[in-house]
C-alpha cells in the first residue's frame, strides 16, 4: 500500500528510481513520473489504465525551466505564462526532441504547466527532470482532490502519495494553445476564460468534441461515477425517480430538498459561490457515488465563470441515454 506523507526527499528518491508518486497540485492530484524516462511514463499509462493515444502534461517549476523542453513560446502564450504561472493553466507548445514520443502520443506539441502548490514546486525545483502527470484516478473516473481519493483507487499500485491536503481549485487546469494567430482554449478548467481574455483578447473555445484531433484526451464520457448520473431540473428529477421508489442522491448548487434524507444530498455552495462549488465538486461526486443511493441526480450551474468548467465536467459525467 502507498505511504501517505510529506517527505520530499523520499518522493524525489522514488521518482529518480523511475517509479511513480502521486503529487498535490492546486487543481487535482497528479500521478507523476519522470517525463524523460519512457519506462516511467509507460507505467503511468499502465497504472491508470489509460489509452496510449491520450497524451500527458509535463510539470515544471518555472517558465524558465519550461523553455528547456519546447522549441518556441509564441508571444501570446508567453504573456499568459507570465501572468498565470504558477497556476491552473496548461500551454500546448511545440516540443523539443528531448521529450519522448510516449509523453505526447506522437503529437508535435507538448502540454506544459507550472502547478501552484508549495510542496510540489519545492519537489520540482529539486529534480533534474519534468514530471509527466495525468490526474491520479483510473482512466474515465472522477479526478482526485485529496490524498485519500488517490489512495482509495491507486494506493495498491504506487509506493508514495505526497500529502498536500485538499486541492484549492478542485478542477483540472485550463488548456490553451494556438492555431495560426488565434488563441484556443481546448479544455475549460480552473482558470476562467475571461481572465485569459483580459491578457490576450478574445479567444475561441473548442472544448466540446471527442473527435477533436488537437486534444484526443477530451473524450466525451469522462469524470464518470459508477452509478447512473442524471442531469436536469432537480424538482422534476426527484419527482420522477424518488416517485419510483429509487434511492436518489442529489447534487445541487445551493438548494436542499425536504423529500431527500440529508446524507443523500450535497449542496456545493450554500452561498452560490462558483469558486467554492468547483472546490467541492469532485469530492461531492465521489461521496454520493459511494453512498447507498441507486442513482445520482444533479443540476447544471449558472453558465458563467467557473460554472462553465463545472458544467463541462457534469455533462461528461452524465449517463448517456
Ligand atoms: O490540472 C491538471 O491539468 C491536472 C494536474 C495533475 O496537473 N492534470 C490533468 O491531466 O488533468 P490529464 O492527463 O488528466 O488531462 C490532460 C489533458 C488530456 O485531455 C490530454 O488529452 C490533453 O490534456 N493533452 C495533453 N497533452 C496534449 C497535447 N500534446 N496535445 C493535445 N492535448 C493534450
Ligand atoms: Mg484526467
Amino acid at each position: 500500500m502507498a505511504t501517505i506523507g510529506q517527505d520530499i526527499v523520499q518522493a524525489k528518491t522514488i521518482l529518480e528510481a523511475g517509479e511513480l508518486v502521486a503529487i498535490p497540485t492546486e487543481t487535482v492530484y497528479g500521478l507523476a513520473g519522470n517525463a524523460l524516462n519512457p519506462r516511467a511514463v509507460a507505467s503511468i499509462f499502465e497504472t491508470k489504465n489509460r489509452p496510449s493515444f491520450d497524451p500527458l502534461i509535463i510539470h515544471v517549476p518555472s517558465l524558465e525551466v519550461a523553455e528547456d523542453y519546447v522549441s518556441e513560446i509564441p508571444a501570446a502564450l508567453r504573456k499568459l505564462a507570465e501572468e498565470f504561472w504558477p497556476g491552473p493553466l496548461t500551454l500546448l507548445l511545440p516540443r523539443n526532441k528531448i521529450i519522448p514520443d510516449i509523453v505526447t502520443s506522437g503529437l508535435d506539441r507538448v502540454a506544459v504547466r507550472v502547478p501552484n502548490h508549495p510542496l510540489t514546486l519545492n519537489l520540482l525545483g529539486q529534480l533534474g527532470f519534468p514530471l509527466a502527470a495525468p490526474s491520479a484516478n483510473p482512466f474515465g473516473y472522477i479526478s482526485p482532490t485529496s490524498p485519500q481519493h488517490v489512495d482509495a483507487q491507486l494506493g495498491g499500485k504506487i509506493p508514495y502519495i505526497l500529502d498536500g491536503g485538499l486541492c484549492k481549485v478542485g478542477l483540472e487546469s485550463t488548456i490553451v494553445g494556438m492555431e495560426g494567430n488565434e488563441v484556443i482554449v481546448y479544455r475549460l478548467g480552473g482558470l476562467e476564460v475571461s481572465e485569459i481574455e483580459k491578457v490576450v483578447g478574445e479567444v475561441s473555445v473548442k472544448s466540446h468534441s471527442s473527435s477533436n484531433p488537437q486534444a484526443p484526451g477530451l473524450l466525451e464520457s469522462h469524470y464518470a461515477p459508477t452509478k447512473p448520473f442524471i442531469i436536469g431540473n432537480l424538482d422534476d428529477l426527484i419527482k420522477e425517480w424518488h416517485g419510483k421508489d429509487m434511492i436518489c442522491a442529489v447534487l445541487s448548487l445551493k438548494k436542499r430538498f425536504s423529500s431527500i434524507p440529508d446524507e443523500y444530498q450535497i449542496a456545493l455552495s450554500p452561498k452560490a459561490d462558483l469558486k467554492e462549488a468547483a472546490t467541492h465538486l469532485f469530492s461531492a461526486m465521489r461521496m454520493l457515488d459511494s453512498s447507498n443511493a441507486q442513482l445520482i441526480l444533479a443540476e447544471l450551474m449558472p453558465d458563467e465563470g467557473l460554472g462553465k468548467a463545472i458544467n463541462d465536467r457534469l455533462k461528461r459525467a452524465a449517463t448517456k441515454g
